[in-house]
């Protein structure tokens, strides 16, 4: 049988923040076109990966591949080809969301009816359709979020990544990213996304890693998770990976 087809290889990776092990020699590969979540507590992480991963930050050791391009010798190359949704971004209060993103759109080099096209694509993805000429500035922070979202995806990534993007927004605007991330994966990209919500990341990440203190405790479907660790449920073997370490997690 054949190995799926991988976009990302990690590779012996380790990240120090002086004495502190940050990332500790991770391994694991992430396959095209999946939803591919990270999930851990605050501080096992998380975002030090996804800047690793980004090409923000160098390795201490070990590298990543993104389509065979090492994110320490061919980082502007990767670039083009990921979109990254960090939790803030140059957005321009005082414009609407629609000349937010014909700027951003400028930038990417897109124009006259590409650009148009793109726009209204990524506004019906992230759901802004009815707002996207009301100023930022009105916005709830739910809605910068998936307007955002829409920015990183202008220039149709193939990989888009996510740092904790359904934190401290409201309801809705948590379901519309989420049905977004879905969207994004079944039009033929690959989504890493990382969070400390069980719930979200049961109902629609393809696979998981569970990362804490660095380190990957499990990686798979859910099936493969609970099958491995014989529990009913992903909040089970959280409780059971983290209880020595006594960390908070998990609201
Ligand atoms: N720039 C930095 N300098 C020093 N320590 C850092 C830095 N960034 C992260 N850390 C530490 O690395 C560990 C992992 O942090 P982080 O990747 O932000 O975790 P997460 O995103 O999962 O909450 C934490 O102990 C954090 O304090
Ligand atoms: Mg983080």
């Amino acid at each position: 049988m054949m190995g799926k087809a991988c976009i990302v290889e990690v590779r012996d990776l380790t990240k120090k923040f002086g004495r502190l092990t940050a990332l500790d020699k991770l391994d694991f590969d992430i396959f095209d076109k999946e939803i591919f979540g990270l999930l851990g507590p605050n501080g096992a992480g998380k975002s030090t990966f996804i800047a690793v991963l980004t090409t923000l930050c160098k390795p201490t050791a070990g590298d990543i591949l993104v389509k065979g391009l090492s994110v320490t010798r061919q980082a502007a190359k990767i670039k083009k080809s990921i979109g990254f949704v960090p939790q803030d971004i140059a957005l321009y209060p005082m414009l609407s969301g629609l000349d937010n993103l014909k700027f951003w759109a400028g930038i990417y080099g897109l124009t006259g009816g590409e650009r148009k096209k793109r726009i209204n694509e990524v506004l019906e993805i992230v759901r802004l359709e009815d707002r996207a000429k009301d100023r930022v500035e009105t916005y709830s922070g739910g809605m910068k979020r998936r307007l955002n979202i829409a920015v990183s995806l202008l220039h149709q990534p193939e990989l888009l990544i996510m740092d904790e993007p359904t934190v401290g927004v409201d309801i809705q605007s948590r379901k519309y990213i989420l049905d977004a991330v879905k969207d994004i994966r079944d039009k033929g990209s690959t989504v890493v996304f990382t969070s400390h919500y069980i719930d979200e990341m049961e109902s629609l990440c393809d696979r998981i890693a569970i990362i804490n203190k660095g380190k990957i405790s499990s990686i798979g479907t859910v099936e493969e998770l609970l099958h491995n660790y014989d529990k009913n449920n992903l909040e089970e073997i959280l409780l059971g990976l983290f209880d020595e370490g006594k960390t908070e997690i998990f609201h």
